[in-house]
């Protein structure tokens, strides 16, 4: 079992206005555990600090104060450190577009991070692994999608690919960053299915960012709320949903006025098209 843990992190940027800089605090002594095997949705609002705590995870940030560890031993970024960190923690982002490289096919997306984590594997078996991640995510035929261009996909698929690219190295821990909302309305609930569903076979842990209390409900364990910078309640997903304490937490689900509901259409939707 992998455990990520965030200790005590706070983040403070400096913002320049003129001749004077001031501090803002974008995330306020969070502390959280991640484990294998259990999907933990972030909700908030925009603004409220979700992208700055997975790009502390990654990374991509460096907290100002606090600790992140994984399996218990602190987390240190650096060329080799960040090598046998790509192995456990990987992430998919909001845009699918963005991340994708125009110039180069599914199957180079994917190989690239595979061959870097198998460096003895063969062209034949990273060849062929590429084709069966390709199949398990439903980009089938997977010998006929691997030698796509991104520009040559749909957002959904695209997001598909991402996350093909994602499981490639194996992780233990996925970070997923909104990776829903660049899409249609439409194809947003097969895209979490097969986030599910894969977290499922692989025993992931899944820190899944989102706004959306409905999906959040739907495809988490656990719930952490947070509001400009602070986590103002957890716990349950169910328990959050039907028994909020914080009122920012009420404000959250007033703002989706029956999940229940909304999932259900939003299934609907699916189904009639
Ligand atoms: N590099 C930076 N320099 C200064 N301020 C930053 C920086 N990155 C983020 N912030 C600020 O920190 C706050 C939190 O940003 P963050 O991106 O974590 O929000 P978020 O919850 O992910 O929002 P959204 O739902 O819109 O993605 C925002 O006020 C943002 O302007
Ligand atoms: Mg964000």
């Amino acid at each position: 079992m992998t455990t990520l843990e965030m200790r005590d992190v706070t983040k403070r940027f400096d913002l320049r206005d003129g001749l004077r800089t001031t501090k803002f605090t974008a995330v306020s002594h969070a502390s959280f555990t991640l484990e294998s095997g259990r999907t933990v949705a972030l909700v908030g609002q925009s603004g409220s600090g979700k992208s700055t705590i997975a790009k502390m995870i990654l990374g991509l940030e460096k907290p100002t104060e606090g600790t992140l560890l994984i399996d218990g031993r602190p987390v240190e970024h650096g060329r080799k450190a960040d090598h046998i960190f790509r192995k456990t923690v990987q992430m998919v982002f909001q845009d699918p577009y963005a991340s994708l490289n125009p110039f180069h096919t599914v199957e180079h997306h994917i190989a690239r991070p595979m061959k870097l984590h198998h460096p003895g594997m063969s062209d034949k078996e990273v060849h062929r692994r590429v084709v069966e991640l390709l199949d398990r995510v439903r980009l089938t035929p997977g010998e006929e999608f691997a030698k796509r261009l991104p520009g040559e996909l749909s957002g959904g698929q695209r997001q598909r690919v991402a996350i093909a690219r994602a499981l490639a190295p194996e992780p233990k821990i996925l970070i997923a960053d909104e990776p829903v909302s660049a899409l249609d309305v439409s194809i947003r609930l097969g895209v979490l299915n097969l986030l599910a569903r894969l977290q499922r076979e692989e025993n992931l842990g899944v820190l899944y960012i989102t706004h959306d209390m409905a999906t959040a409900r739907h495809f988490s364990d656990e719930i952490m709320v947070m509001r400009k910078g602070e986590i103002v309640e957890r716990g349950p997903a169910d328990d959050v949903i039907l028994h909020p304490q914080a009122e920012y937490t009420r404000t959250l689900i007033g703002a989706a006025p029956d999940p229940e509901r909304r999932l259900r259409e939003l299934m609907e939707r699916r189904a009639s098209v």
